[in-house]
């Protein structure tokens, strides 16, 4: 939103109305899931945007605001573009045409597809900064989906490096992919475990 000046209008975390949830921060954190399979069930574009409204409070050092974000819908001609692009890195990378297809079919099928980038900082150090906050950003988005009953599953695999992404999605050439989120109410519940934190932990007292 821009004022009369042509400057965008900042909100307040004042300005916010926080939309309620039963799902408490750690319930969040422990229960968000990616998953693989969504059912075909359309996800309501007023859950998209408060997950797309909670992503740039992240935090970004300087308030550098580095996350730039796509949203394509499904069944559109932009959707079958992102599918062939991704078929094709897919045969490029394994040859393997059934497989090539399913990571084409997993592109067509999501129910929303969020593309997040990252703007590149004044240095090295400010883009490394950058991508963390991205990556913040794009785990806010995770995060809320666990309150509107939605998996978001990150992926930065072939499906995400196509040499024409940018340019199909609008995006500058400078800009990085940080992650391709799917979005939709998940068809399964995948098992999750992780190595207790004790294991990776130096704590100095
Ligand atoms: C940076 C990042 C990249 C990822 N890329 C992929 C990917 O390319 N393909 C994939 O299947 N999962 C990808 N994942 C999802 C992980 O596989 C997933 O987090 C892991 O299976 C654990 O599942 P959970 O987060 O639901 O516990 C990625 C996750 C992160 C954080």
């Amino acid at each position: 939103m821009t004022t009369e000046h042509g400057k965008i209008a900042k909100l307040s975390v004042d300005d916010i109305s926080v939309p309620g949830t039963e799902v408490s921060v750690y319930q969040a954190l422990y229960q968000r899931r990616m998953a693989w399979h969504f059912k075909d069930e359309e996800v309501p574009e007023s859950a998209l945007e408060r997950m797309l409204e909670v992503a740039v409070w992240a935090p970004n050092h300087r308030l550098t605001e580095p996350w730039r974000f796509f949203v394509v819908s499904r069944a559109i001609p932009l959707r079958q573009t992102l599918g062939d692009q991704a078929y094709e890195v897919s045969m490029e990378r394994r040859g393997d045409p059934k497989r090539a297809e399913n990571t084409r079919r997993s592109i067509l099928d999501a129910p929303v597809l969020i593309y997040v980038y990252c703007v590149p900082g004044a240095n090295e150090e400010a883009t490394q900064e950058n991508y963390a906050s991205v990556s913040c950003a794009s785990h806010n988005i995770s995060l809320a989906g666990v309150a509107e009953g939605l998996a978001v599953t990150w992926e930065t695999g072939g499906a995400t490096r196509h040499p024409n992404l940018n340019k199909t999605l609008g995006a500058e050439e400078g800009w990085t992919l940080v992650t391709m989120l799917s979005v939709g109410f998940p068809a399964e519940s995948p098992a999750a475990f992780r190595t207790p934190v004790n294991n990776f932990l130096h704590w100095h007292k």
